[in-house]
């Protein structure tokens, strides 16, 4: 593809500055499986055999957001796939109800499970039974999964659901006006403890830079640009006309870890 010049990248950073500032956000209940096969690496290589290593019992993960179960169950694949031995459950939420009773009952049509640009054939014949026209998820996998409706918004709700060493929260904060961007990512930060890894792929960067300094979450520096890319396959195209659109990745600003980090680690204060 041909580069853009210098002022034509210029005035497609401000186009998006502007829509960014200005476009009414939309609840979108969009989602595919295997959506990010750099963070899966990030998690298997670097966050798992950290908290492994930390001694923790069962591990305990959440997932907000979570649409008609593709991204907790794809997660509960790579976990199991790379961890056989390891306890975890993931309690998987979403403030839509239909979508909740749709991820209960686990089987997908071919379109539903091929959309994702990274599903690979292995991935399908190790995770799905198929059932003439249809896909259904191997039990083993989907008895690690619990599927409820619950609001990240609500603060007592998320108050009340203790802590957790992993949490997803992965295209749903920029789909919230900011103010209740602000109040999620807070309430997300209730259900964390020292050393828990929080996953935000798909929110507002600027708000992600200040944010994470101000609840003491350490950027988890590792293949940030890959995991970078993996996300503008979905949303580069075109990135400046959408408000959820992802930038071209660059090393440029003084915050650019930050920006485009989407995993954290919370730090002992
Ligand atoms: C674009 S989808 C992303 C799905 C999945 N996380 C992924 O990345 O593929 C955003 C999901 O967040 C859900 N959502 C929006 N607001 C929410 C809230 N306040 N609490 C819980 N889920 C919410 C939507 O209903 C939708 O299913």
């Amino acid at each position: 593809m041909e580069k853009p010049s210098r002022l034509k990248n210029f005035l497609r950073h401000i186009k998006h500055w502007l829509i960014l500032k200005t476009a009414p956000r939309k609840n979108r209940v969009y989602t595919q499986f295997y959506r990010f096969p750099h963070q899966y690496r990030a998690l298997v290589e670097k966050v798992v055999p950290k908290l492994i290593e930390s001694g923790r019992g069962p591990m305990n993960i959440v997932v907000f957001g979570c649409c008609s179960g593709a991204e907790p169950i794809s997660l509960a694949a790579v976990l199991r796939k790379n961890f056989p031995e390891l306890d975890f459950h993931i309690s998987a939420y979403d403030i839509v109800p239909e979508v909740i009773e749709r991820a209960q009952k686990p089987t997908y049509s071919r379109e539903e499970v091929y959309q994702g640009p990274f599903v690979t054939e292995d991935f399908v014949r190790e995770n799905f039974v198929v059932e003439g026209e249809r896909f259904r998820v191997k039990p083993e996998i989907m008895a690690t999964i619990t599927f409820a409706v619950g609001d990240l918004l609500d603060r007592t709700f998320m108050a009340s659901l203790g802590k957790f060493d992993l949490v997803f929260a992965q295209n749903v904060l920029f789909h919230l006006p900011a103010t209740n961007a602000r109040l999620a990512f807070a309430n997300l930060n209730l259900l964390l403890q020292p050393g828990s890894a929080l996953f935000i792929n798909g929110m507002d960067v600027d708000m992600r830079v200040k944010l994470t300094r101000k609840f003491y979450l350490d950027p988890v520096e590792y293949l940030i640009e890959e995991i970078h890319n993996d996300a503008r396959v979905d949303r580069g195209n075109g990135w400046a006309s959408a408000y959820w659109g992802r930038k071209p990745f660059s090393r440029v600003s003084r915050e650019w870890i930050r920006e485009h980090c989407t995993i954290y680690s919370k730090a002992q204060i």
